[in-house]
């Protein structure tokens, strides 16, 4: 017999950003950080984890191809979740499985993604929130969303967000094993379902240097990333909630463009310095810079994580639609600059 669970998980882009961690192996961040999560039906990964007793071995893979499981990030959430499985019924195909069994049987999981691994679009995110979800599913594990995200955090840092939907904030906790460094929904998904969130793909390489490795650099040669995680980043994240919970656009605009720039500001401030944007991101900014100041109120919001992609953050369906055209006046595709984009949140612009 072979029992299977699929479950998809979107990824999250951050508003106010994770830079830095205090504990590489346990993955504990040097602030905590905000961020949204996008519907599940654009960038998300699906996964399917199974088990059987004719498998003698773990395996996982990922786009249809093998990758090693040899990772200490993979194993710690395999680990976390095996020891908190249950037992499991299914009467239909005759299938009982008893708790002390997890420890024998091995699983198979297959992920894919709807979007570029690795382009800088948290595609980590997406995949170990997901692997989490479902083998959590397989396994009958009781527990609750937020310590699942403690467990997915183990994974990638900012996977740990995209266990709940709407806006979510991950909270660096003190704890020196990392129990109370987990995520917590600031805001269902329905809370400001205004917003529209355009992603314009400058470029769908592979990033340079990887955020686990850049956010190492940072953390040993950057001073500005320690005035920032300490100084910058409190004070942040208390104006970010109450901008969320008040929907006040011109607020939340004002705090992510300027958290996105301070991110970059800290990778420059890192040595060597790590470029993640490049000219297209930085003509990006700089319009949507002069459109905001042009209008006088904010019109749009713009973050880019470790690669230079632009998300770009509207405040409602007729602002992305002019925004829209505005991109592909400007940034025409296909062009020498790779420019492409797509909408994501409304298929009707
Ligand atoms: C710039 O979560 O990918 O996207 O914890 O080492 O796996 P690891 O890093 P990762 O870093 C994400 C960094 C970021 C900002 C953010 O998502 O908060």
């Amino acid at each position: 017999w072979v029992l299977m669970v699929t479950a998809q998980c979107p990824t999250n882009i951050a508003v106010i950003k994770y830079w830095g961690k205090r504990d590489e192996s346990l993955i504990l961040p040097i602030n905590d950080s905000i961020s949204v999560t996008l519907d599940p039906q654009h960038l998300c990964t699906t996964t399917t984890a199974a088990v059987s007793p004719t498998f003698d071995t773990d395996k996982m893979w990922l786009n249809g191809k093998e990758i090693s499981l040899s990772s200490g990030r993979f194993q710690s959430c395999l680990r976390e979740i095996r020891s908190r499985a249950n037992d499991v019924e299914d009467q239909e195909k005759g299938i009982c499985i008893k708790k002390q069994d997890w420890e024998k049987l091995h699983v198979h999981i297959a992920s894919f993604n709807n979007f570029p691994t690795a382009a800088g679009l948290a595609s980590s995110a997406a995949g170990f929130a997901c692997l989490v979800y479902s083998l959590s599913k397989l396994m009958n594990v009781k527990e609750e969303q937020g310590k699942l995200s403690a467990i997915a955090r183990q994974g990638s840092g900012s996977a740990c967000r995209s266990l709940f939907g709407g806006f979510v904030k991950w909270v660096m906790g003190n704890e020196a094993n990392g129990n109370d460094s987990l995520a917590v929904q600031l805001a269902s998904e329905t809370h400001w379902d205004d917003l529209v969130i355009i992603i314009a793909v400058v470029s769908s390489h592979q990033k340079e240097t990887s955020s686990t490795t850049g956010m190492r650099e940072s953390v040993v040669t950057s001073p500005l990333l320690h005035y920032r995680s300490k100084e910058v980043v409190p004070k942040r994240i208390v104006e970010m909630e109450k901008a969320i919970k008040t929907r006040d656009f011109a607020l939340f605009a004002r705090l992510t463009c300027a958290d996105s720039n301070q991110f970059h500001a800290t990778c420059l401030d890192t040595s060597p310095p790590i470029f993640y944007m490049n000219d297209t991101s930085h003509r990006i900014i700089s319009y949507m810079e002069k459109w905001n100041q042009f209008e006088g109120t904010p019109q749009v919001a713009y973050t880019f994580d470790a690669g230079p992609n632009a998300v770009l953050i509207a405040p409602n369906r007729k602002a992305a639609s002019l925004l829209l055209q505005r991109l592909l006046f400007y940034f025409p595709p296909p062009s020498d600059t790779e420019l492409s984009s797509f909408v994501i949140g409304d298929k009707t612009i």
